[in-house]
């Protein structure tokens, strides 16, 4: 695109470093460090993606220096749980009964005047980093532990536990005009834990329940005041409805905006967004090459890795769009309790749920990951 990049990461060994024009050290979530690169620079533009850590320091940095994108309160109330709720709430959207606590004895309480079975959460952590579902009233004071561990602020939410099928939804928001490039439905682990393990787009909803789906998203992001750059809303079809789990002002991890979505569309959606970001018009016009997409994320039991085989097989497949490994041989894989433990994942695109579902099941088979008991 002919851009000058700036990137910054906390670790000087990182994969961005080889593709950046200048590389700074610095952690993401280092606000005031963020802002004094962005000035030295005087950058154009400024974009936090794939993870909440970089978008308050992205938000700080461009309402500093008065460019596209979103401001710190909004940054705010999308990546703080308990604020997110409170704009929900607000703005008329049903939400679930929650209650923002930093201490056990109000858990308690919470959990107590909202009645079992509830969530525990951190109020601000990610890849469900803390959080727990509590059916019994004895767990709960190991899940506020838990939830307050990860939490970065010590805020904890208790909620009221939703049940139902889940999903996520996938926007490009462009001031007024919320463009959906996809919603999911998901495989969830067993509780008491709360990662996914596998998502396809498009979710299996009949049409008034998708409309739901995409008018609750459209709400939402209106609600927390998103008017630009990537979304990715989680919700839960309930009984009642379909209800807000959480909004991100960021794409969806696990490379589905940049690799999954982009392949499924036609559509270079990370091109776009830079475009936007440093004020330009973007043409959004999808030229969809496939209608599915899935993103499978890999299960091994704990232990050893001792081989892994079939990898480059597996990746080769077609319409395999990724394999992405996050453990090598030696490594020690634990038992998983969220999402930033799972050893990997793969996704792969074609134009039914079937053909999906059996090109994951081929690639799994194909890829093989040795592992000795400890
Ligand atoms: N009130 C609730 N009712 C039912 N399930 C919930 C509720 N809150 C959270 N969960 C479950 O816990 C998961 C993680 O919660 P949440 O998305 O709020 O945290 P997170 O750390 O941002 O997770 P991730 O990054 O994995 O999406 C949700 O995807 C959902 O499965
Ligand atoms: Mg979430």
């Amino acid at each position: 695109m002919g851009l000058t990049v700036v990137i910054t990461d906390r670790d000087p060994t990182a994969a961005s470093v080889a593709e950046a024009d200048h590389f700074e050290q610095a952690d993401a979530t280092d606000a005031d460090a963020i802002l004094r690169i962005a000035r030295h620079y005087a950058v154009d533009a400024v974009i936090a993606e794939q993870t909440d850590v970089a978008v308050h320091s992205a938000a700080v940095v461009s309402e500093a220096l008065g460019l596209p994108g979103i401001d710190v309160k909004t940054a705010a109330r999308a990546t703080n749980k308990r604020l997110m709720r409170d704009a929900c709430r607000d703005a008329g959207i049903p939400v679930p009964r929650y209650h923002y606590v930093e201490a056990v004895a109000d858990a308690r309480r919470a959990a107590k005047s909202i009645g079992a079975p509830v969530v525990v959460k951190p109020v601000d952590n990610q890849s469900s980093r803390g959080v727990t579902k509590v059916r019994d009233g004895d767990r709960l004071d190991a899940a506020f532990d838990r939830a307050k561990r990860a939490s970065r602020s010590g805020g904890v939410l208790v909620e009221e536990m939703m049940e139902g099928t889940e999903g996520s939804i996938e926007s490009f928001v462009d001031g007024e005009t919320v463009h959906v490039m996809g919603f999911c439905d998901k495989v969830k682990c067993a509780p008491p834990f709360s990662y996914d393990l596998q998502l396809i787009y498009p979710g299996n909803y009949d049409e008034p329940m998708a409309r739901d789906i995409r008018a609750l998203n459209a709400e939402v992001i209106k609600a927390v005041g998103i008017r630009s750059g990537l979304t990715h809303a989680e919700f839960m079809v309930t009984r009642q409805g379909v209800r807000l789990i959480e909004i991100a002002a960021r794409g969806c991890g696990a490379r589905v905006v940049t690799d999954l979505m982009s392949t499924m569309l036609g559509v270079d959606v990370v091109a776009c967004r830079l475009r936007q970001a440093i004020g330009k018009p973007i043409q959004w016009s999808p030229n969809p090459s496939f209608r599915y997409g899935i993103l499978r994320f890999l299960e091994c039991p704990p232990g050893r890795v001792t081989h892994i085989s079939g990898l480059s097989d597996a990746a080769s497949l077609q319409n395999v769009v990724m394999i992405d490994l996050s453990v090598a041989v030696g490594d020690v894989i634990g038992a998983v309790e969220s999402g930033d433990q799972r050893p990997g994942f793969l996704q792969a695109v074609g134009d039914s749920r079937s053909e999906v579902i059996a090109l994951a099941d081929r690639a799994g088979r194909t890829l093989d990951i040795g592992i000795a008991a400890e």
